[in-house]
């Protein structure tokens, strides 16, 4: 097996694992949990999302989080954004690096941010610019890659037309996600292989779910496609908004323990990850 080392594993488990849960986490224990995760030496870390509050009251706080956590030299602190407006409170909220969701399935899209696909996409075009303005790098995510809970199956057409037309916006990252945990590994590195074709130089991540127990596989499956970036939750919190029946992220903890196991380097301390898990659950 093909084993390029190092990998990226980036942390997404306080917006999107913290997003779910019913109780307010207080601003003051989200921070702790953060700071922890950076001390673990995850590099990215997904910190929050400036979404509307009456949507998502989990992340009425996404400015004060940013505001609280330490701030350590070589770790990004992301901000996942639905539109402009959210981008503009991000970026006055000094996030490091924004990520903009794009939902490949109309249906969810719409459902998800209240936009066509190619609202969202236009919005991408306004988005970047004022990130641009501000030197301030942009991220896409393209949600339900590898299928979606109202529509079913997703064209791989369409996931690569949004990539060609978000890449055109001079971003700096594109990130494939399996929102629901839907896809399997065959698809994910046929996916992955697509978009490497048409976008050769563009940073590619996964975004991986474990609805099914197929998190881990798929990971690996992209890991020998190419894919050198996966995103992943502290415990395996989480699910999705629109389908209840989906589960958390990857967790975190599985995702370095696969790498590590065979060798390749994450740069994760796994004992810092359990401690910030062991905190969030207390409180859950
Ligand atoms: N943050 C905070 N408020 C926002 C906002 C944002 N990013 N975008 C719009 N709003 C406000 C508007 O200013 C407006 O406020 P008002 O009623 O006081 O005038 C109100 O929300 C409605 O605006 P509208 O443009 O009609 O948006 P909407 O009601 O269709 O909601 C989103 C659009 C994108 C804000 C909402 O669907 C959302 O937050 N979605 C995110 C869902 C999510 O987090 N999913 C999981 C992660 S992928
Ligand atoms: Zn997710």
């Amino acid at each position: 097996m093909r084993l390029p080392s190092p990998v990226r594993i980036r942390e997404v488990g306080p917006r999107d694992g913290f997003q779910m849960e019913k109780a307010f986490i207080p601003t003051d224990l989200k921070a702790r949990v953060i700071d922890l995760l950076s001390e673990a030496g995850l590099r990215s870390i997904e910190v929050t999302s400036f979404v509307s509050p009456k949507v998502i009251p989990q992340m009425a706080d996404a400015a004060e989080v940013l505001g609280r956590i330490t701030r350590r030299p070589g770790t990004i602190c992301k901000a996942l954004v639905p539109n402009l407006k959210g981008a503009e409170r991000a970026l006055d909220a000094k996030a490091d690096v924004l990520e903009l969701v794009i939902v490949a399935s109309e249906s969810y899209n719409r459902r998800n941010v209240g936009m066509s696909v190619d609202q969202s996409i236009e919005g991408c075009a306004q988005i970047a610019k004022a990130a641009g303005e501000r030197s301030i790098p942009l991220e896409v995510v393209i949600g339900t890659s590898f299928g979606c809970p109202i529509e079913g199956p997703v064209p791989e057409a369409q996931v690569e037309r949004i990539a060609r037309a978000v890449a055109a916006f001079g971003i700096s990252r594109l990130s494939l996600a399996d929102s629901i945990g839907a896809g399997n590994p065959a698809q994910v590195a046929r996916l992955v292989t697509r978009i490497k074709n048409v976008l050769p130089t563009m940073p590619l991540s996964l975004h991986l779910h474990n609805t099914r127990g197929l998190g881990l596989a798929n990971a690996l499956a992209g890991f020998q496609a190419g894919v050198d970036t996966f995103d992943a939750g502290l415990g395996g919190l989480g699910g999705c908004p629109i389908f209840p029946g989906a589960t958390g992220n990857v967790p975190t903890e599985d995702m370095v323990n696969l790498f590590e196991e065979m060798g390749v380097s994450t740069g994760v301390n796994l004992d810092k990850v359990r401690e910030a898990s062991r905190l969030i659950q207390q409180f859950l």
